[in-house]
Order: structure tokens, then sequence, then C-alpha cells
């Protein structure tokens, strides 16, 4: 059995792709480098399950829906005609560890879209029938390079101060002030319900000849924010009620590339300005009401925390852009290898699932 994880590294087509409008900057020896960040990060796992975004609030199931209105500039890869995919959802909090929904943390949404035919990135996954997509709450990421990330992670469980000690080695002390900066400012505080927010991939895919970022945004959040209920998961009591009482839908909207100075490649720390480039819709995720305390809530949880959510699981069309995202490329690889998940090639739709609980 081929597993995404064993040894199935990206070898995408082009190795660099210099279109006369946006590029790629391909480090030498960068290859070595995040197979080497990889294995610290993974080496640094605590326990069973991820090595980052351990505790999930809620893994559902629901429908992908690429409409016919996609303007033609948009209507790329995956978006290129109408369709109605079926799809896994998983919602979590970024730390290594499952923790409280009060501790301030990045939050993550997950999605991972089945029965997508075409060529895969990861050329041995071609038969793999899923495209997904991974998104956090900010719009920017805005850490510099991938060996940053992995310091950061590496010293989180030491507090902030032991990250901002880091950072002041790493960066110099104004650099690690501004950085320490816009990373507090990503935690989140557990006030707003996960259903009520706007989840954004803050780092660049290729979207067919085009380069584009993507974003989740609710577009049926109540006139009142529901409330966060006291104790320790009040995002998720707060997340499943809302399932459980009504559909939620996230309208997804794409954001072209425009130039390198104001919509960079590399720098995931320049905001895409909407007055530069604004989201266009091209695409809906509908979750239907569903209980996630009933039997099939409970086997579509277990199977969310088995599978791998992984940006690279792609179409060529859709191909992660950028020196951190072939970070990830080998960082998503180490850390489900480590756990064991489920192969890209088992995943089947949420419909195909056994009934029950084994
Ligand atoms: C744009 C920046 C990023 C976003 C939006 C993002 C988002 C996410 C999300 C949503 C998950 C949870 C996936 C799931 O539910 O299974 C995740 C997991 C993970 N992320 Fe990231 N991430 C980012 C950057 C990075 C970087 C730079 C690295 C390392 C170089 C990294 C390493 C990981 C790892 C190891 C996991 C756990 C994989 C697993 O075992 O399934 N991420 N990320």
């Amino acid at each position: 059995m081929l597993r995404r994880t064993v040894g199935a590294k990206a070898r995408w087509r082009e190795q660099e792709h210099s279109m006369a409008t946006w590029q790629e900057k391909i480090a030498p020896g960068e290859e070595e480098l995040f197979e080497r960040l990889a294995r610290t990060l993974v080496d640094g796992r605590k326990g069973e399950g991820r090595t980052l975004h351990r505790y999930s609030q809620v893994g559902l199931e629901g429908r992908f829906v690429v409409g016919s209105s996609v303007p033609a500039s948009h209507a790329q890869g995956l978006f290129a005609k109408p369709g109605t995919y079926e799809c896994y959802v998983r919602f979590s909090s970024g730390a290594g560890r499952a923790q409280s929904d009060r501790t301030p943390d990045v939050r993550g949404i997950a999605v991972k879209v089945v029965g997508v035919s075409g060529d895969k990135v990861i050329a041995p996954l071609a038969a793999a029938q899923t495209q997904d997509f991974l998104a956090i709450l900010s719009n920017t990421f805005a850490i510099p390079d991938a060996e940053t990330f992995v310091g950061i992670v590496r010293a989180a469980p030491g507090g902030p101060i032991q990250i901002l000690r880091y950072l002041i080695g790493r960066l110099g002390f104004f650099s690690a002030l501004r950085l320490a900066g816009a990373l507090g400012k990503a935690q989140d505080k557990g006030k707003v319900s996960l259903a009520e927010r706007t989840f954004f991939a803050p780092l660049p895919i290729r979207w067919g000849e085009h380069a584009a970022k993507l974003r989740f945004r609710p577009v049926d959040a109540p006139a009142t924010p529901a409330a966060i209920p006291a104790g320790e998961h009040g995002l998720t009591e707060a997340l499943r009620a809302r399932v459980r009482s009504a559909p939620l839908t996230f309208a997804v909207e794409a954001q072209l590339f425009v130039d390198e100075q104001r919509t960079p490649i590399e720098d995931g720390a320049v905001e895409w300005l909407e007055s530069v480039s604004p989201f266009v819709e091209v695409a809906r995720l509908e979750i239907s009401a569903q209980d996630p305390g009933s039997a099939r809530g409970k086997l579509l949880q277990k199977t969310c925390e088995a599978m791998s959510f992984d940006p690279w699981h792609a179409l060529v069309e859709h191909r992660p852009l950028g020196a951190i995202m072939r970070a990830r490329n080998a960082a998503y690889r180490v850390s489900t290898m480590a756990r064991n998940a489920t192969s890209e090639l088992e995943v089947v739709a949420p419909s195909s699932l056994a009934a029950t609980l084994e």
C-alpha cells in the first residue's frame, strides 16, 4: 500500500515557474534543509497525534459546490467547471498538544474535497481523488522562513518569553519585537464562534497559470454573535451546537496575484489588499446540519482525525507556491508518516463510509 507519507516526495512538474507574472525563488539545497526541519519539528512531537493542530473542535462532512458563475479569470483547476463534491471539514487549534479553547491559539479549518480527478502534484498520488485546502484566521503569515517557524514551535512550550528570546537571537531585537507582536495578534482568544470567523490561506497556490490566495467567509453569520459557553471547551461547544441546529455555509473566495510588489509570492507578511486584488467567489462550502454527538458524527470525527489534510494534496493547477509552502510539503509528509495517517489513496467520500463506528 502506498502512502503519501512513505517516500512520496513531491516532484512537481516544473522546478521553477517563471511566467511573465509570478515567480518562485528556489534556493539551492533547500530540499535537504526542509527535510531536516521537518524531522526536527516532528521529533519534538509529544504523545500521539498531529505534530501541530492536535486538538480538533469537530470533524464534519459537507459539500463543496463550484457554481456556474465563476468568472473566466478565476475558472481554473477545480474551479474550471461547475461541480458538486463531497468533502470533510476539520476545525482545529494550532498547538501541538490538546489544550483548552480558552488558551489563545491559532485556529484552523482543513477541507478535503473528494472525487477530484486530474493530474496531482505528488506523482505517486496520481490516483488520489482529493484536493485539500488549509486555512487559519490570519490573512498574512508574518514568519519570514521555515527555519524560524520551526524555531518558534520548538520554543513555544517555554511560553512567550522563551519565544521572544529565541526570536531576538535569530532576528535581532527590533525584528523580533515586530514579529512577536504579529504572532500575538494571530492568537485567537476564543471569544467568537468559529462558525462566524473568516479563515484565510495566507500563502499562495497556483491558480492555473495564475497564482491566488483563498479565504472561507461565513455567509450566514447571525446578527447577534453566538454566546461562547464558559468552560474549557466553549468554542467546541458553540461550534457543535451551531452545526446541530442549522446548516453552515462559507463562501470560498479567491484573490489573484497582481504583481510581485503588491502581491508577493514569497513574502507572506505582505497583505494582498482587497483594493489591489478583490476576493471573488469561486465555490461554496456547505455544511449541512448534523449532530457531532451522533454515531455518524463520531465516525466522521474519527475519520478526520485519522486522515491527512495537506496543501500538497493538490491538483497540478493548485500547487502550493513559495519556500514556506515547500517546507510544508516535507513537514506534513513526515508528520503524517509519524502518526500513520490514512493513505490519501484510501480516502473515500463521506457517503461511502461504513454506517457506524466499529
Ligand atoms: C500558511 C501557513 C499555514 C497554514 C494556513 C497552516 C494550517 C494548518 C492546518 C489547518 C493544520 C491542521 C490540518 C488538519 O486539520 O489535519 C495544520 C497542520 C500542520 N501544520 Fe500547518 N499551516 C501553515 C504553516 C505551516 C508550516 C510553515 C509548517 C511547517 C514547516 C506547518 C506544519 C504543520 C504540521 C506538521 C501539521 C500537522 C500535520 C499532520 O500530522 O496532519 N504548517 N496546518
